[in-house]
């Protein structure tokens, strides 16, 4: 079930957790490696015509693999928005995971590099394009250190077929994750989102239409094409979960999607840590919002947890105990998002200071807190002050006693 072993897995929890910048390279599954255990048969299957696009196509709407960098849209859909456009077509990897928390990306390309850029690859040959960026957050310079050999050792050995293959750096702004501020920012711009539409998959990059893909979603692009949609579909839909925070052997965890938080505290991550009690925990990261224990078996899958203010977002799962403190996690998310706003539209530049006042008497402020979250909802350009209210809202509607006596005088 946990496919890594916990000594790694606490290794890269750890490093993540203390934003090591300086994180070895470990071992990982090179190039030719990768072509020993018949990688890029796929890919190869595609440019010899064994396999067409058509087949693409169709065995991904048959896996029905969703985006995996938070939203969950439907892949297949999301290529198929390129049919049609204009060329030429850009393929861009979004391998800027900022979400706290979050870090499934981070060891899939420091173990495993070659099956998501074989994904990026199929994913260019069928929606046509020549291009791909990838964009790395900077955090990750051991990662970038792997990717260049092998991207270097790839093109050298002719294995792309003519598609060119980008690695380009982010610059440490959460805000850069969201796909257009990345798209800004790979064309060398500051990182401020656009409004959409229109979509990248109609005027992305320096314009041209661009499929946005997370490197986890084109990891798993790799496998639909080696054993077919339906293969995947029948082992049952499995992605990786970012655990952390008050348990025995956090890391990344491949497990069931729907799996619940008890299932992967007690058989994924060794249970609680000593002497800590479950209180709740972070579905989705900072802005997913957070949940009391009472709820620790609810399925975490897109969509399950919008009934209680929530959602799983990328699976950055974060388990709090009786030893921490809601309103201060609040404050530190809150602050977070504060300082990680790009500020060009208001609800979310002044909405979050606005909600960050009311936080030491949230109670006598419920009503305009409620008003002012829906406003930043309808109102920010993107997902970031969309989502900022949420733990907030998710904390006074679940964890309402935390907020007293201490936090109101
Ligand atoms: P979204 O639902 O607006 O869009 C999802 C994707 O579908 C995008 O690529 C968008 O371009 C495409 N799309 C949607 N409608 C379309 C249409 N009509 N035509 C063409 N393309 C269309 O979600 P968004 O804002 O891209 O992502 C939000 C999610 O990102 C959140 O749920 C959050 O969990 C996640 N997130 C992840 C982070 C990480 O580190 N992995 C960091 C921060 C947020
Ligand atoms: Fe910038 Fe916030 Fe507006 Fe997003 S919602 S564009 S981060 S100000």
């Amino acid at each position: 079930k946990n496919i890594i072993p916990s000594a790694t897995a606490q290794t890269v929890a750890a490093a993540t957790r203390s934003g090591d910048s300086k994180a070895k390279i470990g071992t990982y599954e090179n190039l030719d490696g990768y072509l020993a255990a018949e990688g890029y048969q796929a890919f190869h299957a595609l440019m010899s015509g064994v396999l067409t696009r058509k087949d693409v196509f169709r065995e991904l709407e048959v896996s029905g693999l969703r985006g995996l960098g938070g939203a969950g849209f439907p892949v297949a859909q999301k290529w198929r928005f390129l049919d049609g456009q204009t060329k030429p077509r850009v393929v861009a990897v979004n391998a800027d995971e900022g979400e706290p928390g979050t870090f499934k990306d981070r060891h899939l390309l420091e173990t495993q590099p070659h099956r998501v850029l074989e994904g990026a690859l199929i994913a260019a040959f069928s929606i046509e394009a020549d291009d791909v960026y990838i964009y790395l957050r900077d955090e990750y310079p051991h990662i970038h250190t792997i990717l260049s050999t092998e991207i270097e050792q790839l093109m050298r050995r002719a294995l792309t077929h003519g598609i060119r293959l980008h690695l380009r750096r982010g610059a440490g702004a959460y805000v850069c994750g969201e796909e257009s501020a990345m798209l800004e920012s790979l064309e060398g711009k500051r990182g401020l989102p656009r409004n959409r539409p229109p979509f990248p998959a109609q005027a992305g990059l320096f314009g041209r239409p661009t499929l946005v893909n997370n490197v986890e979603t084109l990891y798993w692009v790799t496998d639909i094409l080696n054993t077919g949609g339906a293969d995947f579909l029948a082992r049952g839909r499995r992605h990786f979960y970012s655990v952390s925070g008050r348990v025995k052997t956090p890391g990344v965890k491949l497990a069931p999607a729907g799996v619940t938080v008890r299932q992967l505290i007690d058989d994924y991550a060794g249970g609680m840590s000593e002497g800590h009690v479950l209180k709740g925990y972070l579905p989705g990261g900072a802005s997913g919002g957070l949940l009391p224990a009472s709820l620790a078996d609810v399925p975490l899958d897109f969509g399950t947890l919008e009934p209680y203010g929530c959602f799983v977002g990328s699976s950055a799962v974060v388990v709090l105990s009786d030893h921490d403190d809601v309103p201060n996690l609040v404050r530190d998310l809150m602050d977070f998002l504060a300082h990680e706003s790009c500020g060009q539209c208001t609800p979310c530049r002044s909405g979050i200071p606005k909600l960050q006042s009311f936080l030491d008497d949230p109670h006598a402020h419920r009503d305009i807190i409620e008003e002012l979250s829906q406003v930043m909802r309808d109102g920010s350009i993107c997902g970031l002050g969309q989502a900022a209210p949420n733990p907030v809202i998710s904390a006074l509607r679940h964890f309402s006693d935390d907020f007293k006596p201490k936090d109101r005088a």
